[in-house]
């Protein structure tokens, strides 16, 4: 499912110059009928083979289902990115039971790299078992960073400070499931965002856990409603990274 969704946006980014962009909320939160899209054809798909579940998805909200398993969808993560014809981009699919993250996968449709997760049963690239990077200072590697105009920047920079402070470096590549994916994998030592909706992140805290690293607790105080603080990282560095953002 997730894969044949990845090929339709693909070639909606082999096109991308004949998409008209809208704005959202403010000018940096852009979409396309490639988002709309594509979170329809997901939609649609899982819903042949699991007609009474539920969905909540960025671009086309919320519908109940009849049980307690929730598909929580970003049709296409790194939406600048896709619309500006960098490859940073991915889709990200989670499915919740109840109050519980059961499965994530992102596919990126750039690289056909597929990472996925179930719970109790590691985490995978491709079919083959990933895990979080084996460090304990956040001088042994890199930590991906976001932001967006939902926050202001004051909730972003103590962390930026106190990171740099210690040695440590980051990046930012537009598409936060793709950054936690490649935490998972062993590529970035962690990932924060001082905001983030569950469609961004949930895929990628399954990933990440399974992978044997650590994740803040986004799902409590309304965080599938309102989103929340995210970050996550391999076991080694979490105290560190937790005091430097305030969340220890
Ligand atoms: C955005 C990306 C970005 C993150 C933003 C998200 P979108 O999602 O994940 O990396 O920093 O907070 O809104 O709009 O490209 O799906
Ligand atoms: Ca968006
Ligand atoms: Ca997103
Ligand atoms: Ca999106």
């Amino acid at each position: 499912m997730i894969k044949e969704a990845g090929k339709i946006a693909l070639d909606y980014f082999n096109r991308r110059d004949e998409l008209i962009i809208e704005t959202k909320t403010d000018p940096q939160d852009v979409v396309s009928i490639a988002d709309q899209n594509v979170e329809r054809i997901i939609r649609d798909l899982t819903r042949e083979k699991f007609p009474d579940d539920g969905y909540l998805g960025e671009e086309h909200g919320q519908e109940k289902g009849s049980n307690d398993y929730l598909w929580v969808i970003d049709p296409i993560d790194g939406t600048a990115c896709f619309l500006t014809g960098m490859y940073a981009w991915c889709i990200s699919v989670a499915l919740m039971k109840g109050d519980k993250i059961v499965a994530g996968f992102v596919y990126d449709p750039n690289t056909d790299e597929l990472f996925s997760a179930l719970t109790g049963n590691n985490a995978h690239l491709n079919g083959k078992k990933i895990e979080t990077q084996n460090v304990n200072s956040v001088t042994q590697g890199v930590m991906g960073l976001g932001t967006s105009h939902r926050i202001p920047p004051s909730q972003l920079l103590p962390f930026l400070d106190n990171l740099l402070s210690a040695g440590g470096m980051f990046i930012r590549n537009g598409s936060c499931a793709l950054m936690m994916s490649y935490v998972a994998s062993g590529r970035l030592i962690g990932y924060y965002e001082p905001h983030i909706n569950p469609w961004d992140c949930l895929a990628g805290i399954i990933l990440i856990e399974e992978a044997g690293g650590w994740s803040s607790p986004f799902l409590e105080n309304e965080g599938l409603t309102q989103g929340n603080p995210i970050l996550s990282s391999a076991s080694g560095v979490a105290n560190d990274l937790q005091k430097m953002a305030g969340l220890a």
